[in-house]
């Protein structure tokens, strides 16, 4: 594909910008989108010179580890991304592990890396039900879980205020069975515990935009017609929330990735209420399907091109990241036992077909 490799410790953003403005670039290439200055573009600039053309985030998640030991990485991610968000680091057990004792390292890491590379952060998550510590239970009590709710939200979104420019709120509340996920916050609080969320989030950075992000909830469905009561009551209540997340945790066979048109609609559905939507983890998986490497890879590249070309048409969408950017680092293999490379770069951070399919999305 003739990308050429980032040198070492590259962290300059001064480089990138050798092919002018966004404005100009974007001009350039909606008159001649000849793959020679497509690869030119993508050479020098990565995607995020198509994204900055086309006023789009592209963006990955990120470890502050990998980024400290790992150079290569790190210049491929400052390359390529406009936007980085935690994969880990800014989640609750991580940065506030003991009562009234944060940790902000790693997260502080991130925002700084992001800073000198010009790139946006997104904060994930301030309310889960997962890699919550020990010491925050249900059987605090509501008002106490409330103060701990609050005292976390305000010291986590105070301290990147104007830094951080948009948060998952509250991640994964739905249940796949249906209703409210039962978590330490629903049994602990009760259903309210999502609008106290956003409005403590709202009053820690008023210019943050605030989400709800959750899976399996990108296409039509029980699951997203359930996200989209959620979001449509808090709405109507007046709970500040401004957008929604779809993760497109996807693959060839299982997650199904939505279609063109199921997404259009649900994203269509979202817009009338006013919400914006991210794609927010996007990867597809490769497991279980049939084929020779290189003909899952084309099968992989249909789907990145599919799904982001029809994201992307939708007037609230603005930005879109991978849980992830190569297959060195992806979380599935730790979650399924299985490797898998469901990332748009390999392992020695090559890109993949997947690679230029994005390409090709951000085109259209
Ligand atoms: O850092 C410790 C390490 O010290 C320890 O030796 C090791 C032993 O298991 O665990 C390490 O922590 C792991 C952590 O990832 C960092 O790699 C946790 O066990 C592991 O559970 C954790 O998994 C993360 C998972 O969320 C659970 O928090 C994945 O990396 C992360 O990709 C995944 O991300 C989620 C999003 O937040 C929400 N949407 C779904 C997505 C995928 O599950």
């Amino acid at each position: 594909m003739g990308l050429e490799r980032a040198s070492a410790g590259t962290f300059d953003r001064r480089r990138v910008l050798a092919l002018g403005s966004a404005a100009a670039l974007g001009a350039a290439l909606s008159g001649c989108r000849a793959a020679a200055t497509v690869n030119a573009v993508l050479a020098r600039q990565g995607l995020r010179g198509l994204g900055d053309a086309r006023g789009v985030g592209i963006g990955a998640a990120v470890q502050a580890g990998y980024l400290a030991r790992d150079a290569d990485y790190a210049a491929l991610i400052a390359r390529e991304f406009s936007m980085v968000v935690p994969e880990n680091d800014m989640k609750f057990g991580l940065v506030h592990p003991e009562p009234g004792r944060f940790a902000f390292g790693n997260a502080d890491a991130i925002v700084d890396v992001a800073r000198a590379n010009a790139m946006q952060v997104r904060g994930h998550t301030l309310v889960w039900h997962r890699q919550v510590p020990p010491w925050v239970t249900a059987e605090l009590g509501r008002e106490r879980l409330l103060g701990v709710l609050g005292d976390h939200v305000a010291a986590v979104v105070g301290r990147y205020r104007g830094r951080v420019v948009a948060w998952d709120v509250v991640n994964e509340a739905i249940d796949d069975g249906g209703g409210l996920r039962a978590s330490v916050w629903s049994r602990g609080i009760g259903p309210d515990y999502l609008e106290h969320a956003f409005r403590f989030a709202r009053a820690a950075d008023p210019s943050a935009r605030l989400y709800y992000n959750d899976y399996g909830a990108e296409g039509l469905g029980r699951k997203s017609d359930e996200v989209f009561r959620l979001v449509a009551d808090l709405k109507e209540r007046g709970v500040p929330i401004d957008g929604v997340g779809l993760q497109m945790h996807v693959g060839l066979l299982r997650p199904p990735a939505p279609s063109p048109d199921e997404l259009a609609s649900n994203l269509g559905r979202l817009a009338a209420l006013g919400l914006d939507v991210t794609v927010t983890e996007m990867d597809v998986r490769l497991a279980g399907a049939a084929g020779t490497p290189d003909q899952k890879w084309a099968r992989q590249a249909a789907v990145y091109r599919d799904v982001l070309s029809a994201a992307l048409a939708a007037p609230n969408v603005k930005a879109v990241l991978f849980w992830g950017a190569t297959d060195r680092y992806s979380w599935i293999p730790g979650e399924t036992g299985q490797p898998d490379g469901a990332l748009p770069f390999d392992d020695q951070y090559r890109p993949k077909p997947a690679y230029r399919a994005i390409a090709d999305a951000l085109l259209i």
